[in-house]
């Protein structure tokens, strides 16, 4: 399928049936996920803090999501691959032109950005050279600096209103989904029956939009050190790694006690 009749795809799925997007980084993932049947996968900055070790989104670069999603599209998913922007790489209209360029020539079918009026006008330089775009509203992890910490967003009417004037000039501006991060249930559910492309949740509540997008360490219980209060883990990762490490070690230094 070409990067647009995936969109396409994703984007048919406004108000019938459920997306299910999740964040992956390298090459068995993408594989696995894409068997499973996932309908997106997202080559996330979140890489910097669950893969990376960085303390937050702030220290990715564009090297940094190129060399992840090369490993990605190696695996020729069926799923959408959506590549992010990351910071400071996308300051303005031709820059962020150069920065998805980049990407889709390395097989991303689409780039996702975050922020909305004010990135409006990038997302249209994007969308105008045939890159599909997908918006990200609500609490912005690139941020997370300015604002000293992760937020809940539409709190308030004000704040939703606000959020809604981002989410019409990004889809004036091309977009075909938004990723809807850390709204309140009802201001997700406000922002998603009004407007024509699909929300894609992550921190709004269940099935408050179109979709849900989970970071996958999030998912498989790999990542211990730091998971979010929403987080619904379906394995334990990081135990099974404690244990099938301690078992490696206690069969080698047994093996050599004996002399095998
Ligand atoms: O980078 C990421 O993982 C994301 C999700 C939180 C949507 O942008």
């Amino acid at each position: 399928m070409t990067p647009q009749e995936k969109v396409a795809a994703i984007a048919g799925k406004k108000g019938a049936g459920s997306i299910a997007a999740l964040t992956c980084y390298d090459y068995p993932m993408a594989r696995l996920l894409d068997e499973a049947g996932i309908d997106v996968l997202l080559v996330g900055d979140s890489l910097g803090m669950v893969v990376l070790g960085f303390p937050d989104t702030t220290h990715v670069t564009l090297p940094h999501i190129l060399h992840h999603l090369e490993a990605v599209v190696r695996a020729e998913p069926k799923a959408l691959v959506i590549a992010d922007l990351p910071i400071n790489t996308y300051a303005t209209p031709e820059q962020a032109l150069e920065t998805a360029r980049t990407l889709f020539a390395a097989g991303a079918d689409a780039v996702k950005l975050e922020g909305g009026i004010r990135q409006a006008e990038k997302v249209r330089a994007i969308t105008a050279a045939g890159i599909p775009v997908c918006g990200h509203l609500g609490m912005l992890p690139q941020r997370v600096l300015e604002e000293g910490g992760y937020r809940k967003k539409g709190k308030t009417p004000e704040q939703t209103r606000e959020i809604l004037a981002g989410a019409t000039a990004l889809i004036e501006a091309g977009v075909f989904a938004i990723v809807l991060e850390s709204l309140t249930p009802c201001s997700a559910e406000k922002i998603t029956a009004a407007i024509p492309v699909p929300t894609i949740g992550i921190g709004c509540g269940e099935t408050t939009c179109d979709g849900e997008i989970a970071v996958v360490t999030d998912l498989l219980g790999s990542y211990p050190w730091f998971v979010p209060p929403f987080a619904k883990p379906e394995a334990n990762l990081s135990q099974n790694t404690l244990q099938a490490a301690s078992a490696y070690i206690s069969r080698v230094r047994s093996a050599k006690e004996h002399g095998l």
